[in-house]
């Protein structure tokens, strides 16, 4: 057993995805979020000497992360600090063949708990969330800059906040007296925003909780990297080869769910015809008919783990068969 270096993100789902996707002694991994390498440590345990893992991430803060797991782990380890579509891409370019594609999507908790970082509604910090702090755009940058229209859009879209347009509006009208710095004063204005009566409404969820999962998606461009990478991930893998996805809120979890279910569909005729003229066959086996969730004891112990849904499918067909 590995030495335990995950005390401050507890990896979600973790014995499902090692259930579902079953990593074995010689086995080459690609993790694309390694994160504080929770799952690549259980899955690093599983492939021996003979196995290969590839860890992904763009923060340079997991790298530290994964040089203690490098010492450990009992097969050949390899860390890319990059944009996991631009990994994924790199690997194929270099030949790579993956018997499984790890993607555990979103930030961890140690970004989140990261104080300076700013990605939580709950220190105040600087306007940041980049997860690779070499990027050009930041929080900062999107809050000040971007158009109201553009700003309310993006609440409606990336964190389904209703009061969208109220925010964006508050927000315009600030940043023309002092523009934001701070998490604290975004905090204040989508608290200023939102009346008093929606906010009670809100139970004990927090009412910078969408937006602020809405800016961090549109900082980090989230969801164009998932777009560009589930293809690349699947074009990685061998035959036999599983890719599996865990995913924290419904934009995610509905890009993978299609992209698997496309893959296991075979013919795709019109129902009228009377013998299929497409000829196209399966390349995909879901290995979970519908999304795991994490159990009611796991999100006791991690209530992160509460909105998990993992998702995998095995490869059918290789490119050249
Ligand atoms: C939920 S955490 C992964 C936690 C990890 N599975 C563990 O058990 O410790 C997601 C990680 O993926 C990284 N990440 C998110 N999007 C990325 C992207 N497009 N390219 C590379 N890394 C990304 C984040 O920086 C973060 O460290």
């Amino acid at each position: 057993m590995l030495l335990d270096m995950t005390r401050t993100h507890v990896p979600v789902l973790a014995g499902e995805l090692i259930d579902v996707t079953a990593p074995e002694a010689g086995d080459t991994v690609v993790d694309c979020t390694f994160g504080a390498g929770g799952h690549a440590r259980l899955v690093a345990d599983r492939l021996g000497p003979a196995g290969t893992l590839v860890c992904i991430d763009r923060d340079p803060a997991a790298e530290e992360r994964f040089e203690q797991l490098a010492r450990e782990a009992p097969c050949d380890t390899r860390f890319l600090q990059m944009d996991y579509a631009d990994g994924l891409e790199l690997l194929a370019e270099e030949g790579l063949e993956a018997d499984m594609v790890l993607l555990d999507l979103g930030i961890s908790s140690l970004q989140v708990d990261a104080r300076d970082r700013g990605f939580s509604y709950s220190y105040d910090a600087p306007l940041d969330m980049r997860m690779d702090p070499s990027q050009e755009l930041d929080a900062r940058a999107l809050v000040n800059t971007w158009d109201e229209r553009r700003i309310a859009q993006l609440l409606h879209r990336y964190g389904e906040e209703p009061n969208a347009r109220r925010i964006a509006r508050e927000i315009a009208k600030r940043r023309s007296g002092r523009p934001f710095d701070t998490t604290g004063e975004l905090v204040d204005a989508i608290e200023a925003a939102i009346p008093a009566a929606v906010r009670r409404s809100f139970g004990g969820g927090h009412p910078a909780k969408r937006s602020f999962q809405a800016i961090r998606i549109a900082v980090n461009a989230e969801l164009d990297s998932l777009d560009r990478a589930l293809p690349l991930a699947w074009e990685l893998l061998r035959e036999n080869g599983r890719l599996a996805a865990i995913s924290f809120h419904s934009l995610e979890d509905r890009r993978v769910k299609r992209f698997l279910a496309d893959r296991a569909r075979g013919c795709i005729c019109p129902p009228d015809f009377p013998v299929c003229a497409c000829g196209r066959e399966p390349e995909a086996d879901l290995l979970t008919r519908r999304a795991v969730a994490p159990t009611p004891g796991e999100v006791a112990e991690n209530p992160r783990s509460r909105s998990g849904r993992l998702r995998a499918a095995r490869k059918l067909v290789s490119e050249e068969a």
